[in-house]
């Protein structure tokens, strides 16, 4: 079993930059669970498939290949929907936690990034981080990356939108995103990536050296 390291988080908060940072300072592999979600969204949406029949979004969510995971393609706005969607479904949960604990016990190490990890899928990690930010910065980050991309952006719209992932998130029965009880809290409202990278390679050096 490698060394799990957990960070959990509502949509926009900087969790993905933070991962791939830790992850590459350390050597170990990442997986955005996001993307399990969205991989399972896409399949459906591109099949013409409902979003709203359970047995047929488990079906689909088992054969999603960890391997083939990609950003770019996933990244668009109604497949975040779709995949918020199918996330409070337990069985499509259920094959894609499973896929996520095979992921996790890859050595060396491994980084996961979601909603669920400190809670449910890697409970026993020895590093849990909550990475959170008010929904205004939340917001103003997503303008400014679709801004910085080329993109055009409504910030009115894209908060409207936060807001409306973190009551999903939040309030489904399976799972919700809270911190795990043994969680470090890291509010990056007014802290920069890098002070963020130091307060949790701080947490992270501290729990190699118990093992
Ligand atoms: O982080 P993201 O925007 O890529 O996630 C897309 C959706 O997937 C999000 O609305 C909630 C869901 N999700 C989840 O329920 N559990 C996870 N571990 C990761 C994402």
């Amino acid at each position: 079993m490698g060394f799990v390291i957990a960070i959990d988080g509502p949509a926009a908060a900087g969790k993905g930059t933070l991962s791939r940072r830790i992850a590459q300072t350390y050597g170990f592999q990442h997986l955005d669970t996001g993307l399990t979600y969205r991989a399972t969204a896409k399949a459906l949406l591109d099949a013409g498939l409902p979003l709203d029949d359970e047995q047929v979004a488990e079906k689909v969510a088992r054969e999603v290949d960890l391997g083939g995971l990609d950003r770019s393609v996933l990244a668009r706005h109604e497949i975040g929907e779709a995949a918020s969607k199918i996330a409070v479904m337990p069985s499509v949960r259920r094959a894609l936690v499973e896929a996520q604990q095979a992921f996790s016990r890859r050595e060396p190490g491994v980084v996961l990034d979601g909603r669920d990890i400190g809670t449910v899928v890697c409970p026993s990690s020895p590093v849990k981080l909550y990475v959170t930010a008010s929904p205004e910065v939340r917001a103003k980050r997503r303008f400014d990356e679709i801004v910085a991309a080329g993109g055009e952006a409504d910030l009115d719209a894209i908060f409207a939108d936060v807001k409306k992932r973190d009551e999903r998130d939040i309030g489904r029965a399976d799972s919700p995103l809270k911190p795990a009880d043994d969680a470090h809290l890291l509010d990056t409202s007014e802290m920069s990536i890098e002070a963020a990278f130091q307060a949790a390679k701080s947490l992270i050096d501290a729990a190699l050296k118990e093992i």
